[in-house]
C-alpha cells in the first residue's frame, strides 16, 4: 500500500498521541511511535523506562511488540515523534529491530511536536544491514 501525505500525517498524529503515555521519569524525554502494518492497522508504542536504566525500552520497540501481538508481521510505514528542535532518528538497536520487519524502502516519518518533519527510509538509516538472509539455512 502506498501512503499519501495525509496518511503520513495521520501516522504522525498517532505517534504524537501515544507519546503522551510515555513512561520516562528518568530522561524526561518522551517518544511515541506508530506503525502502519500490512493489515492496514496502526500499532503504537511509547518508551518505557526503568530505575535500572538499561532495562528501558524505546518507543519503536514497544510499537513493534504491539504489532506482533496484534498478529501483523510487516511494517508498511512508521512514524516517530519527540520534542526538540530536530526530529529524532531511531537508535541503532531500533534500526535493526525495524529492519527485521520492513523493506529497505519502507518510509520512516520523523517528526517533532512542533511540526518539524524529516522523511527517510529504513534502508537509508541502516545500509548494508545484517538480516535473516545471512544466516545459514
Ligand atoms: N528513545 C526512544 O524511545 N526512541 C528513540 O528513537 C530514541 C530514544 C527513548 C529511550 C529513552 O527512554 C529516552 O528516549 C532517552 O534516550
Amino acid at each position: 500500500m502506498s501512503l499519501s501525505g495525509t496518511d503520513d500525517e495521520s501516522l504522525i498524529a498517532a505517534a504524537a498521541a501515544v507519546r503522551l503515555q510515555a513512561y520516562a521519569p528518568y530522561s524526561r524525554f518522551a517518544v511515541g511511535a506508530a506503525i502502519r502494518a500490512e493489515d492496514g492497522r496502526v500499532y503504537v508504542g511509547a518508551n518505557v523506562e526503568n530505575a535500572s536504566y538499561p532495562e528501558g525500552i524505546c518507543a519503536e520497540a514497544a510499537a513493534i511488540a504491539a504489532m506482533i501481538a496484534g498478529g501483523a508481521r510487516r511494517i508498511e510505514a512508521m512514524a516517530v515523534v519527540a520534542a526538540g528542535a530536530q526530529p529524532v532518528p531511531p537508535c541503532g538497536g531500533c534500526r535493526q529491530r525495524i529492519a527485521e520487519f520492513a523493506a529497505a524502502g519502507t518510509p520512516i516519518h520523523l517528526a517533532t511536536v512542533d511540526g518539524a518533519r524529516r522523511h527517510v527510509t529504513i534502508g537509508a538509516l541502516l545500509p548494508f544491514s545484517f538480516g535473516a538472509a545471512h544466516l545459514p539455512e
